[in-house]
């Protein structure tokens, strides 16, 4: 069983993701960090209270990030973020607010002091801006080496981006923290738009979580979600899972096809955001980033639903 922390900027397929670490008998949930992306820290952290407290589970303490990228006082969510998530960052869907509250420790130092009591057996997966695990690496640089592994959902390498053509929403909210998380020597992961792009989950998917009252919320949010698909991916009839495919690599390496590259990002400039090759680098001693570059989607989606389900029974 892995021990896993995520950190997510909940976000519909953050919450997917949320369920699926929930659900999988072989990830231990130690708990979950809010970060901004999809929504402003304080929403993503009470989404992830509220979606904890609709599937009943009281054991996963919750934890508020950083609010703004490493180099910025404030963050100005996207304009697409509210479409394509929902002005509540869970497609609209009214979910009962949690009595629960999050913890009063910082996601970083919590982050900081996993690393510190788990080690190697620590993986973090980060769905959302990448600021705390930079944060949390240039508060504790050890950590890069002590560290398990550190599996993003971002980046891509030979597709397109999503939010402009060289950047992947996740690295563009705050360039300069992937970068520092590329170079930090860590046992890095990208599952990029490459692979989760591969990966679609459609309403005949959904339509079967209809069966308790979890399963019809997270049906409706992600319907949503696929019905924005259609007006901005122009996929008709499903959602990419990018978050839930980041936390599949945890117990499912041998789905994937990686290449070990020196990874950078650019930071400033028309090509911001864009995760690259960092070719003038490349000597031996360069830290390389494990790079998805093709996944096998239909087991990982047969693994999803499956696992998924036992939720919504
Ligand atoms: C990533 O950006 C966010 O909108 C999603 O939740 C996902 O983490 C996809 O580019
Ligand atoms: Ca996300």
């Amino acid at each position: 069983m892995k021990k896993v922390i995520l950190d997510l900027d909940t976000g519909i397929d953050d919450a997917m993701a949320l369920a699926y670490a929930i659900a999988d008998e072989e990830v231990e949930l130690l708990g979950v960090v809010g970060t901004y992306g999809n929504v402003y820290t304080e929403q993503g952290v009470q989404n992830v209270l509220n979606i904890l407290n609709m599937l009943n589970v009281k054991n996963v303490p919750v934890y508020a990030g950083e609010e703004c990228a490493l180099d910025k006082d404030k963050f100005d969510r996207l304009e697409v973020s509210a479409k394509i998530h929902g002005e509540n960052g869970v497609g609209q869907v009214e979910i009962e607010k949690s009595d629960c509250q999050k913890q009063e420790q910082d996601g970083v130092s919590f982050i900081i002091d996993s690393v510190k009591k788990y080690g190697k057996d620590l993986t973090i997966v980060a769905t959302g801006a990448m600021t705390n695990i930079a944060k949390a690496l240039r508060d504790f640089p050890q950590m890069s080496e002590l560290v398990g592994e550190i599996v993003i959902m971002g980046g891509a390498l030979i597709v397109e981006g999503n939010v402009t053509p060289f950047a992947e929403a996740n690295i563009i909210q705050d360039p300069q923290a992937a970068k520092e998380i590329f170079e930090s020597g860590a046992n890095v992961v990208m599952v990029g738009l490459d692979v989760t792009k591969l990966t679609v989950l459609t309403k005949d998917h959904t339509n079967q979580w209809r069966v308790n009252k979890a399963g019809e919320k997270y049906a409706d949010m992600v319907d949503y979600y696929i019905d924005m698909h259609v007006e901005i991916d122009n996929l008709y009839g499903g959602c990419y899972m990018h978050d839930p495919l980041a936390l599949s690599y945890v117990n499912h390496r041998d789905w994937f096809k990686t290449i070990s590259l020196p990874m950078t990002v650019i930071t400033q400039g028309v090509a911001v955001g864009r995760t690259i090759g960092y070719n003038s680098h490349v000597t031996e001693s360069t830290p390389r980033v494990n790079v998805c570059i093709d996944v096998k989607a239909d087991e990982f989606i047969k693994h999803y639903q499956s696992t998924v389900m036992k939720l919504f029974k």
